[in-house]
């Protein structure tokens, strides 16, 4: 037996890929009763309607599987809803456990070992443990210049030299707000139809462009696009999440999840959220308020900041942001440090709420950091 001090039991040796990963180290716990704004969450809850149909959930529901049907059918329904120019049918939606799952299940049923992932940096932290856990080749392209610029060109280049399986645009960007147009989204996805273009609009609602109404998926089948109730919703502790795009890419990504990873409760808080779309539509506005008031008040101060997409923003203490993340946290407000990541050296990334919760975020910020 091998006695490294990674492996040393005496059971298999599990996939080399898998034994070189880190840990996914995010602090998650102990985060109730605090006011957070360190996970792009919806800070204020559910609509009541989720609340209610959670509260009469039936014995049966618990008991038996979770069962699917006219789900997919009301997601289309809601997105034609927000935009009548959106054209897709039910079998061109899949749910899963979360977009996390969807991004996941993308990569197990087309991440082959040493095909190449192509995405930018600094981005959301789960794409490259998807592809490094299959073995793929990673090229990450840094936005540009003060403002994170999308990298079009070099992206363009890289899918023509390159041939990449899978290209991962978050859009808005998190952590940078980068938007990038649908129109270039587009002729990204024509570039190469053996690249698939994954498209993570998970914060689209707040301040975004979706590509959803310009295409349909039988001229651009290359395209998946990701949308979750996590953050809009407020239904991240329950996990639902879809992947829209051609019925076939929907079969292939399907074929890799088990039968009943999405829970009982999930659907039906999903069925109860999607039917009170004025609630989402009433939070997103108070986010955008709170934004303009931000805004405002980070330019009148003089703070540096960067707030582009999402419901999100960069901001640069003079302070070290490790201390300004305790000095914060013990005033019971939690918000990312984003020091360590590449080109944002000195920043926090803080998640915006309503009005009241910025206000309440900004009046201890400015003591701790003496503005
Ligand atoms: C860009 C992005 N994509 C996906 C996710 C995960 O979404 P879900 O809660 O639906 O798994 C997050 C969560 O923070 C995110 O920021």
């Amino acid at each position: 037996m091998e006695t490294t001090e990674k492996s040393f039991l005496d059971i298999p040796n599990p996939r080399e890929e898998v034994d070189a990963l880190n840990p996914y180290s995010a602090p998650l716990e102990g985060r109730r009763n605090l006011l957070r704004l360190d996970f792009n969450e919806n800070t204020i809850g559910p609509s009541p309607c989720v609340i209610e149909a959670l509260s009469k959930i039936s014995r049966d529901e618990i008991s038996i599987y979770p069962e699917y049907s006219g789900l997919r059918e009301k997601v289309v329904e809601t997105l034609i809803k927000q935009n009548s120019s959106v054209n897709i049918n039910s079998s061109e939606v899949g749910i899963f456990n979360g977009v996390d799952a969807a991004i996941n299940a993308i990569f197990h049923a087309y991440g082959n070992s040493n095909d190449l992932m192509l995405t930018t940096s600094p981005t959301f932290g789960y794409y490259t443990p998807c592809a490094q856990m299959r073995g793929m080749r990673i090229i990450s392209i840094p936005y540009e210049g003060k403002n994170y610029q999308y990298p079009f060109s070099q992206i363009c280049e890289l899918i023509e030299q390159k041939n990449p399986k899978i290209l991962l645009i978050c859009n808005p960007n998190n952590p940078t707000g980068t938007r990038l147009s649908p129109e270039r989204i587009i002729e990204i996805c024509k570039i190469s139809s053996k690249t698939l273009v994954v498209v993570d609009e998970l914060y689209e609602a707040f301040t975004g462009d979706s590509v959803l109404p310009l295409v349909t998926f039988q001229k651009v089948p290359n395209l998946v696009v990701l949308r979750s109730l996590s953050k809009t919703a407020g239904l991240a502790g329950l996990r639902i999440g879809f992947a829209i795009s051609n019925s076939t890419v929907i079969n292939i990504v399907n074929r890799v999840t088990g039968p009943y990873d999405v829970n009982s409760f999930a659907v039906v808080a999903a069925f109860a959220a999607l039917k009170d779309q004025s609630y989402i539509d009433s939070y997103v506005n108070k986010v955008l308020e709170a934004r303009k008031w931000l805004r405002n008040t980070l330019e009148k101060f003089y703070v540096k900041h960067h707030i582009d997409g999402g419901n999100y923003f960069l901001l640069w203490p003079k302070s070290n942001p490790e201390y300004i993340e305790e000095k914060l946290k013990s005033s019971g407000i939690l918000i990312r440090n984003m020091d360590k990541k590449k080109n944002l050296k000195g920043s926090i990334r803080v998640s915006i709420g309503t009005i009241e919760q910025m206000k309440r975020f900004w009046s201890i910020f400015q003591v701790i950091d003496e503005v």
